[in-house]
């Protein structure tokens, strides 16, 4: 044999030395939600070691975190029933706990990278990203909504804008709305292909924001789709995205990859809550390998492409220095 591809694997300096994919730091940004009050920290059920900050406590979790080399955020806000409307309006208003928070976060740590949530949903009476008419999700009536939504982030203090709504034309609008404002140095990270996923229940236990009827499939994609993902991706890259997001991530690899051979820009994936919980019931039972299993599905999320990975596991590779 002149070929003997384990040579190249006999020792651990061999294999480092030959390792085309790693995974640092840098590339992580760590999902947190938020809830009012003062001194809460309540875990989500479904996603063990994942709590719920008010923001006096969501600011000492981001301090420990900038400690650790994590230093890019994804806020999400858990509100109150009663603040919920048919027109989400909470997104926008001055004082509301969302605003309030990246607020906070940027005083205090200025040099975090707060990236922000752009859909209705959390704060929708209907549980959906857009505006619903006679059980219809209206498209260019809730344009209107996410660019006040972005524009209100903008103004707290966002570095980067995240649509996870999946209305047509949203990233040009917001786009413009924010150029408009003089906000041309706010970035664009959109999920370009969203995918109507089951892995999403953990999330909206965590935030309440399950739809009160039907699905999302109206808006966010089949499955079953993969070429469906270009057009999107390249939509958003037109509309002046500066991130293309797939989500999920693991169960969508082949789209990772398929959007990172078709574009320059930096792509971003999203190890989303069902992926986390899946992971952790398994461990909890002792059936995998917790550091193995863990950075398997990171390090796989980068090969496929990604730049940067929005998960759940973002603190605890790090403390545990697993990386
Ligand atoms: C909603 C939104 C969802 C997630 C991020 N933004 C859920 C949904 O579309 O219903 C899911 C994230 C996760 O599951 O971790 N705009």
């Amino acid at each position: 044999m002149l070929q003997r591809p384990r040579r190249n694997r006999k020792n651990e300096v061999i294999r480092q030395m030959v390792q085309e994919t790693h995974v640092s730091a840098a590339n992580l940004i760590f999902p947190l939600f938020i809830i009012d009050g003062v001194n809460q920290k309540s875990e989500v059920a479904s996603m063990p070691g994942i709590f719920r900050y008010s923001i006096d406590n969501l600011l000492r979790e981001i301090e420990s975190c900038l400690k650790l080399g994590l230093n890019s955020f994804d806020l999400f806000p858990n509100i109150a029933e009663e603040l919920k409307d048919k027109f989400a309006t909470e997104s926008y208003r001055d004082k509301s706990l969302y605003l309030r928070a990246i607020r906070e976060v940027k005083k205090n740590f200025p040099e975090a990278c707060v990236i922000t949530d752009v859909a209705m949903d959390p704060y929708s009476s209907d549980g959906h990203d857009g505006i619903v008419e006679n059980g219809e999700i209206l498209n260019d009536e809730t344009l209107d909504i996410l660019g006040k939504m972005a524009l209100a982030h903008a103004q707290s203090g966002a570095d980067i804008i995240a649509p996870s709504d999946m209305m047509d034309g949203r990233v040009g609008y917001i786009r413009n709305v924010l150029d408009d404002n003089g906000f041309t140095n706010v970035s664009i990270m959109s999920y370009s292909a969203k995918y109507a996923s089951a892995f999403y229940g953990p999330f909206r236990d965590a935030l309440n924001s399950a739809p009160k009827f039907g699905d999302k499939k109206t808006y966010q994609m089949n499955p079953a789709n993969q070429r469906e993902a270009l057009i999107e991706a390249e939509l958003d890259e037109l509309e002046g995205a500066d991130f293309l997001m797939v989500k999920p991530a693991l169960p969508y690899l082949d789209v990772i990859k398929l959007i990172k051979d078709n574009t320059e820009l930096p792509v971003a994936a999203y190890n989303v809550s069902g992926e986390y919980a899946m992971i952790k019931a398994a461990i909890q039972r002792g059936w995998l390998n917790e550091q193995r299993a863990i950075t398997e599905v990171l390090t796989s999320i980068r090969r496929a492409g990604a730049t940067a990975i929005l998960t759940y596991h973002a603190k605890e590779v790090l403390e545990n220095k697993w990386l």
